[in-house]
């Protein structure tokens, strides 16, 4: 009995680490905020004995939306008691409309209240909103303590998470107050993504699209030729896509990691793609926004004379079939949507720069665009 008892829980050892040999290993190389981003199946349970070995933090706050928090919140906090560690769940309302300056303030006092200090750490559990609400509290919470990202959506896991942008949205525009702060790790389990509403998927496509585009030809073919599996969440195309994606961020925020320059062509498609969706009052999922912009931008890049209409086809074509939108919504106002672009962010003194894409795997970064050529765009997007 004992034997067979012991040769049980053998098995199972071996199981867990034969699992954990598969996981997939993403470096960030940012000096001394170099961090690593574990891509692996299941990999949420185990969160709490990894991390008691990397002792970022004492106690934990896990920063949740309302949705995630039900469908996660437990397993997350359960890993960590396992392990030893203090948590505390932390929830607010789900949606871009509460990324927001007071919902930061909101959770900052309820850290405060629940007494978080400087030798405590964070945990953002879900999506993008939910990584960048937690990024920007981690960094300005008792002047910065350290966070981890648990991204639980597409398009957090192979975007959001990655590279240290954090903040949130004014009245006035998306993104528009933030910092630059990293993450000391990045878990990503793949298994979540099978809860996950099938619009917000296909919004995170269209960023994993991106990444073909801006920089890897043979990337844009595997997506081409995945479709099917990358629908049916098959494990190993997920994986491969999910870190090939991760590797080329990595890649990009290494040489550049406040954004003076090469960092830009990771805005590809987002300039045009935020304007339209705050003209739509965000009821355009960020990831349909983005796919929008791409191709209006490519659009943008033919009439400009820097790519060929075949290879402005070829990227309509691979966001069409992952179902995403490529032109402009006709209700939408194009002069809302002018203003929303000269308010980005990224214009500066006054320039808007545009990422256009120059072949498959190519762009350049130009504020040399005209703006009657960005008009005729916008108001030809879709007619
Ligand atoms: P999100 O965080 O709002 O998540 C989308 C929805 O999916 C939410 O309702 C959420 O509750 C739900 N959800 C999350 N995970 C789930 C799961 N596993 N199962 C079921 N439901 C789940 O949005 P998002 O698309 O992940 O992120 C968009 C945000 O990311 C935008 O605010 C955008 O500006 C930001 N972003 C930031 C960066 C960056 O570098 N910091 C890059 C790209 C986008
Ligand atoms: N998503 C754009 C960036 O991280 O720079």
């Amino acid at each position: 009995m004992l034997i067979l008892f012991l040769f049980v829980l053998y098995q199972s050892i071996k199981g867990r680490q034969e699992d954990k040999m598969t996981e997939t290993l993403v470096n960030v190389g940012l000096d001394e905020r170099s961090y690593p981003i574990i891509i692996r199946s299941g990999v949420l349970a185990d969160i709490g004995s990894d991390l008691r070995q990397r002792k970022i933090g004492t106690k934990y706050g896990i920063i949740a939306d309302d949705t995630v928090a039900k469908l996660y919140g437990k397993q997350c906090m359960q890993s960590l008691q396992a392990a030893g560690i203090q948590a505390e769940l932390i929830i607010f309302s789900h949606g871009e409309v509460n990324k927001t300056m007071a919902t930061v303030a909101t959770l900052a006092s309820e850290l405060a209240q629940q007494g978080f200090d400087r030798s405590d750490a964070l945990i953002a559990l879900g999506g993008g909103v939910t990584g960048d609400i937690t990024g920007f509290l981690a960094a300005i919470y008792m002047r910065g303590i350290p966070f981890v990202q648990v991204p639980t959506t597409l398009l957090s896991q192979v975007d959001s998470s990655v590279g240290g942008k954090t903040g949130v949205d004014l009245p006035e525009g998306k993104n528009l107050v933030g910092v630059f702060y990293q993450p000391k790790i990045v878990y990503i389990d793949t298994d979540v993504l099978h809860t996950l509403p099938l619009d917000e998927l296909r919004g995170g496509l269209a960023e994993v699209i991106k990444y073909g585009v801006i920089h890897d030809a043979d990337f844009f073919s595997f997506l081409a030729q995945e479709r099917e599996a990358v629908f049916a969440l098959q494990q190993d195309t997920l994986t491969r896509l999910i870190a090939r994606c991760c590797e080329i961020k990595a890649w990009v925020v290494e040489q550049d990691e406040r954004e003076g320059g090469l960092r830009r062509i990771l805005n590809f498609g987002h300039t045009i793609g935020h304007a339209v969706e705050a003209a739509s009052d965000f009821q355009l999922i960020h990831g349909k926004a983005v796919a929008i912009g791409m191709c209006a931008v490519a659009d943008l890049a033919v009439r400009t004379g820097h790519l060929q209409e075949g290879d402005a086809q070829a990227i309509k074509k691979l966001i069409e079939q992952y179902e995403l939108p490529i032109t402009i919504p006709t209700d939408l106002d194009r002069k809302v949507i002018k203003k929303y672009l000269l308010n980005d962010k990224k214009t500066v003194a006054g320039r808007v720069f545009y990422v256009l894409p120059q072949g498959i795997g190519k762009v350049m970064i130009t504020d040399q665009v005209s703006q009657d050529a960005v008009d005729a765009v916008i108001a030809c997007s879709g007619c």
